[in-house]
């Protein structure tokens, strides 16, 4: 079996930590996105993986190499962003030396889909195309499908409007397609599976929907990761905060299930640590920190006295003491926090200084 997965978009939305990675790359329980996608995949049998990659296809490349979880792991490089369904057409060659039907997935979405069921439902069905589908409270943000009874997909309304449609049954971002589908794809051009292609199937009959329940989360906001990274905790780290090697954990710090600690982090005296936080390898948390609802990127230095709460700290940031980063924040790689500032759904751009507090929705550029 083979997947193809998703892996060249800019990830607008989580700037300004995407200015430096790809949105694959971001650490979900302190592991890589994509790392466990493709660990859920060779699980399932998987052999092959092709990553279709434009944006930041070198860190991709230098972190997966050839293979990974005994699969062989291949690159479709584009020069231009081709959207959703270019990029399954320029891997043609690459998957098109068996006749299988083949996986292609968002890169940016965590679930528990069993695809070994939804490739069995395709074949019972005859589809060309089957997507996983969720169900959602708010269905508004993303592509919604109505069903005729069980499983053939009638209607495909992207992002709808709350009258547009009752349905909460949402596209999930994982797919099996028959090989037919890439006829239908224009070479070399910016495709959108969602808008050029699945309403066409769905006209013919050709289009069906398996239904899954369990985890599902994309990581396309900041509030979305951080709630994935809070599923994967629980799963991961429920009741017993899962830890690093070579830790320097003070036996007067508090950690609070779920966490995730990684390799050579430092945590000392009455700090903190806990619920739903991850922290990168090679953190240092100094004496009476706090860190909650949050990520924190390896190598960040987090001063005494400071507290963290449902943000996302960058790579190798500092934060001075008695600092206080607050809801909604971001703060990017290298950045420098100085003593005493407070903000409040603040995005700050990689390596720059804040030397004042803001508490108003802002960039800092
Ligand atoms: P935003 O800019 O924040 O919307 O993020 P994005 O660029 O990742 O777009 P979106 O969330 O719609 O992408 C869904 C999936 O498709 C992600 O896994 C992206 O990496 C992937 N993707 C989006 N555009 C392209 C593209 O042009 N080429 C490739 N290969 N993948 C893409």
């Amino acid at each position: 079996m083979k997947a193809l997965i998703l892996a060249g978009g800019f990830g607008t939305r989580l700037r300004p930590l995407s200015c430096t990675r790809p949105k694959l790359m971001f650490p979900v329980a302190n592991r890589p996105l994509l790392d466990w996608i493709m660990e859920s995949l060779s699980r399932k049998g998987v052999k092959t993986v092709i990553l279709a990659v434009n944006y930041g296809a070198d860190i991709l490349s230098r972190y997966f190499g050839k293979s990974k979880f005994g699969m062989n792991i291949l690159y479709s490089r584009e020069n231009k962003p081709l959207g959703t369904g270019g990029p399954i057409k320029k891997a043609e060659d690459l998957l098109n030396d068996d006749e299988e039907p083949f996986f292609v997935l968002n890169g940016d979405v965590l679930s528990s889909i069993d695809y070994a069921v939804l490739l069995r439902f395709h074949r019972a069905n005859g589809a060309q195309v089957t997507i996983a589908l969720h169900e959602v409270e708010n269905p508004s943000r993303f592509g919604v499908v109505e069903l005729n009874g069980e499983s053939q997909i009638l209607r495909f309304v992207e992002k709808p409007r709350l009258e547009e449609t009752s349905s909460k049954l949402i596209n999930a971002g994982v797919y099996v397609l028959d090989h037919s589908v890439l006829d239908l794809i224009t070479p070399e051009a910016k495709v959108s599976m969602e808008r050029d292609i699945f309403p066409t199937l769905a006209s013919k009959g050709r289009l069906y929907g398996q239904r899954f329940d369990g985890l599902w989360t994309d990581i396309g906001t900041p509030g979305d990761y951080l709630l994935a990274n809070t599923a994967m905790l629980n799963i991961i780290a429920k009741d017993r905060p899962l830890i690093g090697k070579d830790v320097e954990i003070s036996s007067e710090a508090k950690i609070v299930p779920p966490v995730v600690i990684g390799d050579e982090v430092i945590i000392e005296r009455d700090a903190c640590i806990g619920p739903n936080a991850a922290v990168g390898d090679n953190v240092t948390v100094r004496g009476g920190s706090k860190i909650a609802n949050s990520i924190v990127f390896p190598r960040a230095w987090i001063d005494s006295s400071t507290s963290v709460k449902n943000a996302i700290i960058g790579e190798s940031a500092i934060l001075g003491r008695w600092v206080k980063i607050e809801e909604g924040c971001i703060v990017g790689d290298h950045v420098i926090i100085n003593d005493d500032v407070t903000l409040a759904h603040v995005k700050v751009c990689p390596s720059k200084e804040v030397e004042e507090s803001i508490t108003q929705p802002s960039t800092v550029m």
